[in-house]
């Protein structure tokens, strides 16, 4: 007798379809492993080398465009070029400054476990690094863009509050609040600018962590209106093309205050 084959993955599903399968979200279906349980992977040469590149190239482009708190939050993380960090040890630190940790997620994950990830102030990151032909772009989640990206932001913590509180938030919306939440969380999370003392600057990964969006999105051919959570529901967006529309903070507080009253108002809170 032949035992049956084991089921396909979501993954072997999507390669046998040709979809690249890291774009494919999956439902986390055990606890994914946090801080000190995740384990360093063993990288080729490669992987770090390409750390290195995509790391020092965007540092060099990010002395006045990237806000502050971005700047010292890739200190505090003990971020440097030499090699992938470790999500462990980016964890314990995180931790300490603003009280989330790190969650090792597989890939694209399916957005109600996302949120509870967020909600439980648990930031869900791949550690897998794109490869040497996807330099300059790469369409799927990777280590490069949730690291370098997204937790510098986690060390400021007015910031930090904001993004439990819009897992929370996220986590008990439907229809049109969903849209609402997905614009708000790219307008602020993935392509924000926040006004400091010596002017505008950025600190949404998805620029930061892009060669492109960056140089782009301080230039004159940008649209910058001020951050109003009910103005900027209203905006849509496209994620295939520079943005020509962002929204600029005055401050973490005004993101935490502002959006914590609209989703009391929407009774997400
Ligand atoms: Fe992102």
């Amino acid at each position: 007798m032949i035992a049956d084959p084991e089921p396909a993955s979501a993954y072997d599903k999507a390669a046998a379809h040709d979809i690249d399968p890291r774009c494919v979200p999956q439902r986390l279906d055990h606890e994914p492993p946090v801080g000190d349980a995740i384990p360093y992977p063993d990288y080729p040469a490669q992987d770090h080398a390409n750390w290195r590149f995509l790391f020092e190239r965007q540092m060099a482009l990010l002395p006045g465009r990237a806000g502050d708190a971005f700047t010292s939050g890739v200190d505090r993380l003990g971020m440097t070029p030499d090699r992938i960090p470790s999500l462990a040890s980016m964890s314990r630190r995180m931790q300490d400054a603003s009280d989330w940790r790190i969650a090792r997620i597989p890939g694209l994950v399916h957005e109600q476990d996302f949120f509870a990830l967020l909600a439980r102030r648990l930031f869900p990151s791949t550690d897998y690094i794109r490869g040497a032909d996807e330099l300059d772009y790469t369409p799927a989640p990777d280590c490069f863009h949730d690291m370098f990206g997204h937790m510098p932001m986690l060390t400021e913590r007015a910031f930090a509050d904001f993004y439990a509180l819009f897992g929370r938030a996220a986590l008990g919306a439907t229809g049109k609040d969903r849209t609402s939440l997905e614009r708000l969380h790219w307008f602020t999370v993935e392509f924000g600018l926040v006004r400091q003392g010596d002017g505008l600057r950025i600190f949404g990964a998805g620029i930061l962590s892009s060669k492109n969006e960056v140089t782009h999105a301080l230039s004159d051919a940008v649209d910058v209106l001020p951050f109003d959570p009910d103005r900027v529901v209203e905006q849509d967006y496209d994620v295939w093309h520079l943005q020509p529309t962002l929204f600029a903070l005055d401050s973490f507080e005004q993101l935490v205050d502002g959006f914590s009253s609209w989703a009391k108002r929407r009774r997400l809170l």
